[in-house]
């Protein structure tokens, strides 16, 4: 799968890395893609890595990975090009400043956002609930974190389920793409588990079922 991985953070630098790894042709989107960090970044991932602006990194894409902060999404994606048929991944948490709450919810989320600015785009949210640790290590003991997703088109769904069992995740199909405003708000538990209950961030979610 062609990915284009936009931002080169601890959610993209841990996503982008390991799809390289399994093979994939990744092109990291970056401010920055000739800075010391992103050249060895590249290199790290190996020879189905490269780098470049997010423009470029877009263009051939089939699945392109939104691991940026919400504020700067929206002008990301609009000054990218065309986005026709592409799957947007957004792993994106809409998270207030002071990191304790959601900036809306409820009755809308960043995935629901996007799919109404961006309508030939494909939208799947995957992989917000799940730290950056987690995301480099799915495997706790003998089981492997769980990886909710959802969106609205089957097809983009079966090949973000390859991409996340490819990674070692469980994944867990929550349905269509409105579900995503209780993925976001599932993240918000998350994030306070992790940072104001003292979980850290290695600890995942795991659905159980009998
Ligand atoms: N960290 C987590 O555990 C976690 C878990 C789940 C979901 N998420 C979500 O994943 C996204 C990325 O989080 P992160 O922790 O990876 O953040 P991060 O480490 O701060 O990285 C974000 C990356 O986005 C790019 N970026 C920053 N400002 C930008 C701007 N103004 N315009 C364009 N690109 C910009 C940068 O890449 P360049 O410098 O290469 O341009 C930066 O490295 C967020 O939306 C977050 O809600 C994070």
């Amino acid at each position: 799968v062609k990915i284009a991985v936009l931002g080169t953070g601890a959610v993209g630098g841990a996503l982008g890395f390991r799809w390289a790894q399994q093979g994939h042709e990744v092109f990291f989107g970056s401010r920055t893609p000739e800075s010391a960090d992103i050249v060895d970044l590249v290199k790290r991932s190996g020879p189905t890595a490269q780098a470049g602006t997010c423009a470029e990194a877009v263009t051939d894409a089939a699945v392109v990975l939104l691991a940026i902060p919400w504020e700067v999404t929206r002008d990301v994606l609009s000054s990218v090009g065309n986005l026709d048929g592409k799957i947007l991944l957004d792993c994106i948490n809409p998270l207030t400043a002071d990191l304790k709450d959601l900036q809306f919810g409820f009755t809308d989320s960043a995935a629901e956002k996007l799919a109404s600015w961006f309508p030939s785009a494909i939208v799947v949210k995957a992989f917000n609930t799940l730290s950056a640790a987690t995301m480099q290590n799915a495997v706790y003991g003998d089981q492997n974190a769980s990886m909710f997703y959802c969106a609205d088109n089957a097809e983009a769904k079966a090949v973000v389920k390859q991409l996340t069992e490819e990674l070692g995740f469980d994944p867990v199909d929550c349905g269509p793409l409105r579900i995503s405003r209780h993925l976001e708000a599932l993240a918000m538990l998350y994030v306070h588990l992790a940072i104001f209950e003292g979980w850290g961030g290695d600890c995942a979610f795991k659905m159980l079922k009998r």
